[in-house]
């Protein structure tokens, strides 16, 4: 059985150390850089929906409570990204912790997580895409900028701005990272104009019934405004570039995920108390609310804010499942044509404009919720394996230095894989089927070309021997 051959951990160090890459990101750099992959889509639109149709003003539980599980989960995180400093992502550390196996299954649900996540991101950019251009009397026909669920054709604008995103980066444009906090200042900024002069419209009556579906309504919120958290590891994949990795990782992945937390929270309080929670089911919530005070100008620039803020979180959702799909194939678990690269970019360009197809397809399609929770589904079952997966280094491998070690193991990734699993639990059974298919055609392609054409066991034939 070589299922569960692993690439040597030593072997991965060693190839970061070697790595050509600029270290040049610090500890500041890399907050800002998970806070503009985190705030997006979740926070400026499925809050609204959340709070319509699941937990009224409650909503706030649901953002600490999907926090949580977002913060232990980062806990474990920091201690793997900091231990292993390469870049890639929670699929590279599997594979040398957990092995090939478990690696497929992680890469496999990544995949699913980051394209979905673009498809998902695009359709909730196109809601403020929309209210912008209805602020000029220059909206669209509905049948254009509806899915065939909601009773129209296409969203076309998410389609098109998805091409226009794998455009970008398949002919190699990068976000640099000054141009990043640029945009997460603009991007923090609006958050906090929104939350301080919607503050001054805020009804405490609104806010009751605080909780007019239960507990079971504020956990099924839970479960879809995690969205809203997904992207802070992104942080992980610049290891890399990072000056000092093992003390800047852990703050930048713990940092920006208590930025967010905290902002998250004040944006959902702020919101159900200037609208009756029935009001939010729309596409742009924040701007709603603040046309329905009369602020509409706030609304007009939140809403152009928003629209070009978000735009990068399709950049890096984009890039980071270029870059999955990139390392899988190099490691000869999908075919080559994955790791192919521009001669003059040197992107790999056709794995981009496959990610960019299926990406604009579904968000053209699909509704928002359904593409959401299923990236949930994807990245909470990241997050449950790569919690086992430190409790298992931690007795396999306990000499490794670790710069960060993540507090009370096993306990904590204990309770926080349980916390995934709980969220997991309160998404919809259509999510749990889709889900389910998906991993039977991530196994059969496993068995059928990933199996034979891994390039583990040749390159490092010891790997192999090490059955457990
Ligand atoms: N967390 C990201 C967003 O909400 C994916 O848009």
């Amino acid at each position: 059985m070589s299922l569960w051959r692993k690439k040597p951990i030593e072997r991965l160090i060693q190839e970061s150390e070697k790595t050509s890459l600029k270290r040049a990101l610090s500890a500041f750099d890399l907050t800002l850089l998970g806070i503009g992959a985190i705030i997006g889509t979740g926070i400026f639109v499925l809050t609204g929906v959340a709070s319509a149709e699941y937990a009224g003003p409650a909503l706030v539980l649901s953002f600490i409570l999907s926090g949580l599980a977002a913060a232990f989960a980062a806990l474990s995180y920091a201690e793997f990204a900091s231990t292993v400093p390469v870049s890639g992502s929670v699929y590279t550390y599997t594979y040398a912790t957990l092995g090939e196996f478990l690696a497929w299954i992680i890469g496999w649900v990544l995949i699913l997580e980051y394209t979905l996540a673009v498809s998902a991101v695009a359709v909730g950019w196109s809601g403020y895409f929309q209210s912008l251009l209805n602020g000029f009397g220059l909206g669209l026909p509905e049948y254009l900028i509806k899915n065939p669920a909601e009773g129209g054709l296409v969203n076309l604008p998410a389609v098109l701005i998805i091409l226009f995103i794998t455009w970008l980066l398949a002919r190699g444009v990068k976000e640099s990272a000054r141009f990043n906090n640029l945009i997460v200042f603009l991007k923090v900024a609006i958050v906090l104009l929104f939350i301080l002069v919607g503050a001054f419209y805020v009804k405490p009556e609104n806010w009751t019934p605080f909780m007019p579906f239960g507990w079971s309504g504020v956990f099924t919120a839970a479960a879809v405004v995690f969205f809203a958290y997904v992207g802070f590891d992104a942080v992980a994949t610049a290891a890399e570039e990072v000056r000092n990795p093992k003390r800047d990782l852990p703050i930048g992945l713990i940092g920006s995920l208590a930025v967010c937390t905290i902002l998250y929270v004040i944006v959902a309080a702020v919101l159900n108390g200037m609208v009756p929670y029935t009001k939010l089911n729309t596409s742009a919530p924040v701007a709603f609310a603040l046309e329905q005070v009369g602020q509409n100008w706030l609304a007009g620039i939140i809403s152009a804010s928003a629209v070009i803020t978000i735009t990068t979180v399709m950049l890096v959702m984009a890039y980071g499942q270029t870059r999955i799909f990139f390392a899988m194939s190099r490691d000869g678990l999908l075919p080559r044509v994955f790791s192919r690269v521009h001669p003059r970019y040197k992107t790999p360009h056709i794995n981009t404009w496959i990610t960019g197809l299926v990406a604009a397809g579904l968000a053209g399609f699909i509704p928002l919720g359904r593409l959401a929770e299923l990236v949930n589904m994807g990245t909470l079952t990241a997050f449950v394996l790569i919690q086992i997966g430190v409790i298992i280094l931690r007795r396999t491998q306990p000499d490794l230095p670790r710069p960060f070690r993540a507090p009370g193991v096993p306990v904590t990734p204990i309770l926080g894989a349980l916390c995934a699993l709980f969220l997991m639990g309160n998404l919809p059974g259509i999510t749990w089927m889709a889900f389910f298919i998906w991993l039977v055609i991530g196994l059969a392609v496993y068995f059928l070309y990933g199996y034979r054409n891994s390039k583990l066991a040749n390159a490092y034939p010891e790997a192999s021997e090490k059955v457990s």
